[in-house]
């Protein structure tokens, strides 16, 4: 256990330059604009979104983005406070945070511009294209690649930061992987045999990250829809969609307008579902 996180506070220990290759200038090397206000590269954290969502910052909404990135996580997690497998010094642990102009019920949507994001950015650099299984898990070859846990915080109904964490398995080999997701997971280095710079592809979703935003807070949130639609995993398919402790079943007609699924029950009738996880149960 470690002793820092039983204070309350997130632990974090800084990288310096000479004692990994996962530097800030890095990264920063590879941005397109000035769009990102801070770069924190650590060595190793509790979880980058615990860091994302501790930072102090002040009311202007310039401040944001910042952009957190760990070599390492003791306890980085996923959703449903599942745990996400956080091996040192190969894969991406990336926590975006902003203080988007959004109405907070519309926090969903940072989720799927930064799978989409990451699936343009893994495209880039792999040339495979990366499908999307709602709302936030990328796949590679049909299995887990990597995914995404927005937190958000809100003050008197006003959304005042939203923390977006990416977690891409990038170099991780299949023998690292743990049992219990072996069977439903993969990497960069397994899908192509290669392993690819953290740096870069890192560099390459806050490019994408970007481009997307600023769509966003301009045109609202139909471009990113357009963009999901082809990558959906679960299209013309049937599902489970499991929400706390309700589950539905239905056959995956389309997104809507807000990027929620649109099931058609056994019933025939049609039910509108915006949050959950999904079971594909294979048949179309
Ligand atoms: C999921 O698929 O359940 C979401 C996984 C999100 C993992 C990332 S890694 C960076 C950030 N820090 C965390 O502790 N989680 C997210």
């Amino acid at each position: 256990m470690n002793k820092k996180r039983s204070s309350g506070k997130p632990h974090r220990r800084e990288l310096t330059p000479a004692d990994h290759d996962l530097s800030a200038d890095e990264i920063r090397s590879g941005l397109k604009s000035r769009f990102w206000k801070e770069i924190v590269c650590c060595r190793s954290v509790s979880s980058t979104n615990d860091i994302g969502l501790s930072l102090p910052l002040d009311d202007n909404r310039e401040q944001t983005g910042i952009a957190i990135v760990a070599d390492n996580q003791e306890k980085g997690r996923g959703r449903f406070a599942r745990v996400w497998f956080s091996p040192p010094g190969l894969n991406i642990y990336l926590s975006i945070v902003l203080r988007p102009d959004l109405p907070p019920a519309n926090a969903p949507y940072l989720t799927i511009l930064a799978a989409l994001a990451s699936a343009a950015a893994l495209y880039g650099e792999t040339g495979i294209q990366v499908s999307i299984k709602w709302p936030n898990d990328l796949l590679m070859s049909g299995r887990k690649v990597g995914g995404i846990l927005t937190e958000a915080r809100t003050v008197q109904g006003v959304l005042t930061r939203a923390v977006i964490g990416i977690g891409i398995n990038l170099n991780s080999g299949a023998a690292l992987l743990p049992p219990e997701i072996s069977g439903k997971a993969t990497s960069v280095l397994i899908e192509t045999g290669s392993t690819a710079s953290r740096a870069r592809v890192i560099a390459s979703i806050m490019n994408e990250f970007e481009a997307r935003y600023k769509k966003l807070q301009a045109i609202g949130v139909f471009p990113l829809v357009r963009e999901l639609r082809p990558l959906l995993s679960c299209l013309g398919r049937k599902v489970v969609v499991m929400d706390g402790a309700s589950k539905i079943s239905g056959f995956v007609e389309d997104i809507d307008d807000e990027g929620r699924l649109v099931l058609l029950l056994p019933s025939g009738r049609r039910r509108t579902v915006g949050s959950g996880e999904i079971a594909e149960t294979g048949d179309r």
